[in-house]
């Protein structure tokens, strides 16, 4: 087990709530079918998914390797592994799907057992996600592969959005950028993983002795666009709506972040400057709300990487 302890319990209410929003219009289907191709996989594999949560890779990968084929899901809190086991009966149909509770640095696998061993957001969370790699790596089989699925959301932090709200000055948008920065440095610090791992795996999996190590990017575009037609754009909009105007929801996650920017040597006159900023924000996103008029575009950094076991 991890000495220094992730601080996250998923299947706390929020972080839950995350997961399953986060992954809703997660990927385009045609993007999906392509991963599945350029993967390989093939009906009838063995796939581990490790840090599983509520099974996310399972039901989206499984329509590609699930006929004949058998899922394992791996995650260290059994609370989520009750709620995926429960919604694989709606998905695991020809094949089989078990789920098992363990610790990401100890699979209760065999050496080279299984065809495919993958991760979505597991390694960003880790304090030593190269240990993690490792195991993927010692139970998958000869010719199989490690598939790592995970973002740099630094970078994508530090890319411009374009939105209805009024222009940050170059001042302040520095300043953003300085808290994203800081903050996932006091987040490594603190242990609770790497904002920026997906684009450390490529170097890691060479470390490791794969080979054929590949790597694709997710290309979903965020963008909200009155007048909000379509199931898409009414749940970005809803999303949206939630990070502006739910008080809880704000506050719990901004102290989370003035956690890890002290911890990361930040100055906290420079955090209460950059939550004014943001306060000042939100009665205006408000009002855009209220009038229908709000908008806004951007994307995120999300690195599919594989590689092959030689
Ligand atoms: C961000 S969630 C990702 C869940 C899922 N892969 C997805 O993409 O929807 C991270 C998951 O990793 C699990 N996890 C964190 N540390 C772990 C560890 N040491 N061993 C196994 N699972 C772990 C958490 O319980 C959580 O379900």
């Amino acid at each position: 087990m991890e000495k220094k302890r992730n601080p996250i319990n998923w299947s706390d209410k929020r972080y839950k709530q995350k997961l399953v929003e986060q992954r809703k219009h997660m990927w385009h289907k045609d993007t999906v079918d392509k991963l599945a191709d350029w993967m390989g996989l093939k009906s009838g594999m063995t796939g581990v998914d490790v840090g599983c949560g509520l099974g996310f890779l399972g039901y989206t990968f499984w329509p590609y390797f699930g006929d004949g084929g058998h899922y394992i899901g791996i995650d260290i809190s059994a609370k989520l592994l009750r709620d995926s086991s429960m919604a694989s009966r709606d998905w695991a149909s020809g094949g089989d799907a078990g789920f098992v509770n363990a610790d990401t640095y100890r699979l209760p696998l065999a050496d080279n057992s299984v065809d495919l061993a993958m991760c979505q957001t597991l390694l960003m969370h880790l304090t030593r996600p190269r240990n993690a790699l490792a195991e993927l790596t010692r139970i998958t089989k000869p010719s199989g592969l490690v598939i790592c699925i995970e973002p740099d959301n630094l970078s994508s932090e530090l890319i411009k959005r374009n939105w209805s709200l009024p222009e940050l000055s170059t001042d302040e948008l520095l300043l953003f950028f300085k808290i994203t920065l800081v903050s996932n440095k006091g987040r490594i610090k603190l242990g609770r993983g790497d904002n920026s791992i997906g684009i450390k795996v490529t170097h890691m999996m060479s470390e490791l002795g794969l080979v054929d190590i590949d790597a694709r990017q997710n290309d979903t575009v965020w963008f909200t666009e009155p007048p909000y037609e379509g199931e898409v754009q009414q749940y970005r909009l809803k999303m949206a709506k939630r990070n502006f105007l739910d008080e809880k929801y704000y506050k719990f996650f901004r102290k989370k972040e003035r956690e890890e920017f002290l911890a990361g040597g930040g100055d906290p006159k420079d955090f209460d400057r950059y939550v004014e900023i943001s306060d000042r924000l939100r009665p205006i996103a408000k009002e855009q709300f209220d009038k229908g008029e709000f908008y806004g575009c951007g994307s995120n950094d999300f690195y599919t990487i594989k590689g092959k076991k030689p």
